[in-house]
């Protein structure tokens, strides 16, 4: 399938988490996003709304860089992975992350580029680039007919993108 995608620049914090929440109300069991960028590119913000989507206290999102998975429940069950501890990827596989995949629940991984091998092909990738201090690109892009639902929705109501200002 052709890979689709869209480009929106965030201009603040709370922007980035409005974006994280449009993705976060449209998620259902079985979706995983992909997240990769930056140190500091505002990863784990965007977790947080996409936590808010999910009805799920934004407070409760801290960064599982030590913990490796935060699970949160709230209209879905969140597996929140961060793979950027992990000094390789025996550590990955030893840990049965793959597991998750067969659960009821969905799964956001931060620094998702880590991972051994290839994700399931649904996945829907989130890349995040620092622009400036408060400015952060952020696409979404994907191959697979559940990201490209995912891109037309959120384009309906987030904007047609393309480096779109929000
Ligand atoms: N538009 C923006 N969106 C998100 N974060 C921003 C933005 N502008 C500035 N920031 C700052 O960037 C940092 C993003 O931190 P965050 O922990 O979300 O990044 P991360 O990608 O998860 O980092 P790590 O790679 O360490 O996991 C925060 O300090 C935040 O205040
Ligand atoms: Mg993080």
């Amino acid at each position: 399938m052709k890979e689709i995608s869209v480009k929106y620049l965030t201009t603040s914090v709370e922007k980035t988490v409005w974006l994280g929440q449009q993705l976060g109300i449209q998620l259902i069991s079985g979706d995983i996003i992909a997240l990769i960028g930056d140190l500091g590119g505002g990863k784990t913000w965007f977790t947080k709304g996409v936590a808010m989507g999910l009805e799920i206290d934004p407070n409760n999102i801290v960064s599982p860089t030590f913990t490796i998975v935060n699970e949160y429940r709230g209209k879905q069950q969140i597996f929140h992975i961060d793979l950027y501890r992990l000094k390789n990827k025996t550590e990955i596989l030893d840990l049965d992350l793959e597991d998750y995949f067969s659960r009821e629940g969905l799964i956001v991984i931060e620094w998702a580029d880590r991972w051994p091998g290839e994700l399931p092909e649904k996945k829907i990738q989130v890349g995040l680039k620092i622009i400036d201090e408060h400015t952060r690109e952020i696409e979404f892009s994907g191959d697979h007919h559940r990201p490209q639902e995912i891109i037309v929705a959120l384009k309906k109501k987030v904007g047609q993108g393309l480096k779109q200002f929000l």
